[in-house]
């Protein structure tokens, strides 16, 4: 086991440092919800929920730790390193295995970990947001980092309430983030630009008391979903001096395409560009980008070089957008 109690960050020598996506890992329970189920318990059907959202099925079951090491697992495998390597963990989630303590302890754990493991809260942008925290770890001398995004919504989901029970389900995406050095490869992955923010004017629009199950104003999460995208999208664009056309791939999180939709026709984006999983996963909160992710290349739609742009927003508000310079190791 690594000591790691109270090491100093070694800063020294690093330069300007880049970072790998080096694996990316996913998983999902077994058990599928589909629309057709959803009809025995509320008054909708497969066509209204396809058509209002394009979601066709979700998965339900497992426990967020346990859906996380299994993706933890599957990432540190197509990153060809030993767990060991690790320095650090990050989970995001919403909906961790206890109130106290975080989930992020037990999956180092189960890793063989002693490092330092937290859990990051927020909502559906948060993997977005660990992806930006790890870049600064990367910083302070770290070299490899586990940023996981894992849900498991269906124990805050009131499946018999016809706003939130059609959108939510469970499933876990994971990376390896592991620095490189800009200075010796110039054509490593670098995250470009990024953009987080908040706006807690709108906690109550999407909010669970402690032990209940979520409420949710569909429409006003709709309206200030598609006026944050456009924001940060453009913003993120901005600060990397970018434009959409240099852009290969969007991943945004999976919560309702007709919200992608309404904020790509403004920003000019394009669906064919765009990485979606939504329609078998549901809105997995934070799982769903990386899920998305480690959908996108297991098609081979991500190349060595290729600029890709994660777009997270949920409750809260909350919002994270991170473009990010794939490095050498893609398909
Ligand atoms: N099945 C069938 N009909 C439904 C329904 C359902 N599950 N839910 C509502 N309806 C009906 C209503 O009864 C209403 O009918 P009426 O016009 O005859 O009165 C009509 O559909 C519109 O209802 P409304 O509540 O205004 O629905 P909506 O158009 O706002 O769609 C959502 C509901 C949830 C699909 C939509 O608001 C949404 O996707 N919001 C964003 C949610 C989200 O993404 N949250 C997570 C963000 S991270």
């Amino acid at each position: 086991m690594k000591d790691h109690s109270g090491a100093a960050p070694v800063t020294e020598g690093i330069g300007p440092w880049g970072m790998n996506l080096a694996g990316i890992g996913a998983a999902l329970p077994d058990q599928v919800l589909t629309n057709d189920d959803l009809t025995e318990k509320i008054e909708t059907s497969d066509e209204w929920i396809r058509e209002r959202t394009g979601i066709g099925e979700r998965r339900i079951g497992g426990t967020t730790s346990g859906l996380s090491l299994e993706a933890a697992r599957k990432a540190i495998a197509a990153a060809g390193i030993d767990a060991s390597e690790i320095d650090q963990v990050i989970l995001a989630t919403t909906s961790p295995d206890y109130r106290l303590p975080g989930t992020a302890p037990a999956v180092a754990h189960e890793l063989g970990l002693q490092c330092g493991a937290f859990d990051l809260q927020a909502a559906c942008s948060g993997w977005v947001y660990g992806l930006v925290v790890a870049n600064g770890l990367l910083g302070q001398g770290m070299k490899k980092i586990l940023v996981i995004g894992a849900e498991t919504l269906d124990k805050m989901t009131d499946y018999s309430d016809r706003g939130t029970g059609i959108l939510f389900g469970n499933g876990a995406g994971a990376a390896i983030v592991e620095r490189t050095d800009l200075g010796q490869d110039p054509n490593g992955g670098q995250l470009l630009s990024w953009d987080l923010g908040s706006n807690g004017e709108f906690v109550r629009i999407l909010y669970a008391e402690h032990g209940d199950t979520m409420l949710m104003d569909g429409k006003e999460v709709f309206r200030q979903a598609v006026t944050v995208i456009r924001h940060s999208a453009q913003v993120a664009l901005d600060r990397a001096g970018l434009t959409v056309d240099d852009i290969d791939l969007i991943i945004p999180h999976q919560a309702n395409i007709r919200i992608v939709e309404a904020a790509w026709k403004k920003l000019g984006f394009s669906l064919d560009k765009t990485a979606m999983v939504l329609e078998r996963t549901g809105n997995t909160s934070a799982a769903s980008i990386p899920l998305a992710l480690d959908n996108a290349l297991e098609n081979g739609r991500i190349k060595s070089g290729d600029t890709v742009m994660f777009i997270g927003f949920g409750a809260g508000m909350t919002w994270a957008t991170a473009i990010f310079k794939w490095g050498t190791n893609a398909s």
